[in-house]
């Protein structure tokens, strides 16, 4: 007897997958205690497949789940076929490994209803952060832990692009298709540069740490087309950075415990761990109870990398059936409210040019105060005509800030809004 493995797709990382399933079968039979099998390979295009052994090669993706194999590898992303065909497999008892964020974060409530009817394992470490090993510890090593907040950089490309326009000072739309040219960016960019693929994984993580389901269309999301070369200047001048990072919080102002999560740019830093990760890097900090704070980095994206967390997930799924056991299954019994970002405490910074006359300062504090909002940190530079004002705040709610913005911009006395970012990494 052996493991049966079906591969539902074979673009960059199914290649890889290919390449290290027949690579390495030897070790993999060892380490799992039987052989390995690849049974077949769906592809849309077969003649696209080269390396593949021709008799692997089907177009009848359906027909392969429905085979007699144990564990289904998924590597097709995108909603559907993706769906109908993991629900299928996972009804027939048969395992899931999946790389697949957008379908996770949208349909992880079906797809752990369809194993938990079968008693299947569906495992996705290669949907959240490529190699990096980040689900397995939150779900498993932190299972006895409280975990009070995941904030990190889950997508390579916009880290690319924001670290680039950091040294050099470029605008994003030249930046964007500096990075295209060069490869680090897709042909179509916008779940990448909007964010929607950091909120596929900014909802995935939150749904583990919390045991709490949350959807993509629960997060909170910006991407990165509005970060200008001012911004980034003013992150410079005070000495701090802009990363897109993925937030999951336990809040519990309010009197009630909830969680917030969300995707935005936000200065941070330059000594912060998370300023130092360049290019296409991802990082992500962990922060529970009992074990403080923990970081975990490395390779977030890419053929090889991502292959090797669905090689990991593979001998999961394979060791467990072989011994007859199960891995964990959803955890949401804690069913936590999601939190608006409007009722979420940040810390906003604001660039300000503005009249240099008496009276100026107070009628622009004034406004922060009618909002109930604290400033941490005050900066003016005169000029000829007229001054740079810097304030950065206390935490307060996202509503109230927005609003002191809204309110600031209408003043006679504030001639231009220069900049407006969010900060994070340092204290409140
Ligand atoms: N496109 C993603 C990134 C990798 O740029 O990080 C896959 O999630």
């Amino acid at each position: 007897m052996s493991v049966k493995v079906a591969m539902l797709g074979c673009g960059t990382v199914g290649g890889q997958v290919v390449r290290l399933l027949t690579e390495q079968s030897g070790d993999l039979a060892a380490r799992i205690g039987d052989d390995v099998e690849l049974t077949g390979v769906a592809v849309r295009r077969p003649n696209r497949h080269p390396d593949v052994p021709a008799h692997l090669i089907t177009t009848d993706a359906a027909a392969l789940v429905e085979s007699d194999v144990d564990v289904v590898v998924e590597v097709i992303g995108g909603i559907e076929p993706a769906r109908a065909l993991l629900v299928q497999a996972l009804r027939a008892g048969k395992s899931v490994v999946t790389a697949n964020k957008a379908l996770l974060a949208e349909h992880a409530a079906e797809l752990f209803a369809a194993a938990e009817s079968s008693g299947a394992d569906l495992y996705f470490e290669a949907a959240v952060a490529g190699a990096i090993p980040l689900l397995r510890p939150l779900r498993e090593s932190l299972a006895g832990d409280r975990i009070t907040r995941v904030m990190g950089i889950v997508n390579g490309t916009t880290n690319y692009i924001l670290s680039e326009m950091d040294s050099s000072g470029a605008g994003y739309a030249e930046t964007l298709d500096e990075a295209s040219r060069l490869g680090y960016a897709e042909a179509d960019p916008t779940a990448d540069v909007d964010g929607y693929d950091a909120a596929s994984k900014a909802a995935i993580l939150a749904s583990i740490a919390f045991h709490t389901r949350v959807t993509a269309a629960q997060v909170y999301r910006e991407g990165i087309s509005s970060v200008t070369p001012a911004d980034v200047a003013a992150a410079r001048a005070l000495g701090r950075t802009i990363k897109l990072l993925a937030i999951c919080e336990r809040v519990d102002s309010e009197g009630a415990e909830a969680v917030a999560v969300r995707v935005h740019p936000a200065m941070i830093p330059r000594t912060h761990p998370l300023a130092g990760v360049g290019g296409a890097f991802n990082a992500v900090f962990v922060e529970a109870d009992a074990a403080g704070s923990l970081m975990f980095y490395g390779q977030g994206a890419g053929g090889a990398p991502t292959a090797s967390a669905v090689l990991g997930d593979l001998v999961a799924v394979a060791r467990n059936r072989v011994v007859g056991g199960r891995g964990p299954g959803e955890s949401s019994y804690a069913a936590l409210p999601v939190r608006p970002i409007s009722r979420v405490d940040t810390r906003y910074h604001i660039s300000l040019d503005v009249a240099d006359r008496a009276g100026v300062l107070s009628s622009v504090a004034s406004v922060f105060a009618e909002h109930d909002v604290s400033i941490a940190a005050v900066r003016q530079q005169g000029r000829t005509d007229d001054a740079s004002l810097v304030i950065v705040t206390h935490s307060a709610p996202d509503e109230a800030l927005r609003s002191t913005v809204d309110k600031i911009a209408g003043l006679p006395v504030v001639h231009d809004v220069v900049s407006v970012m969010r900060v994070e990494g340092e204290e409140q």
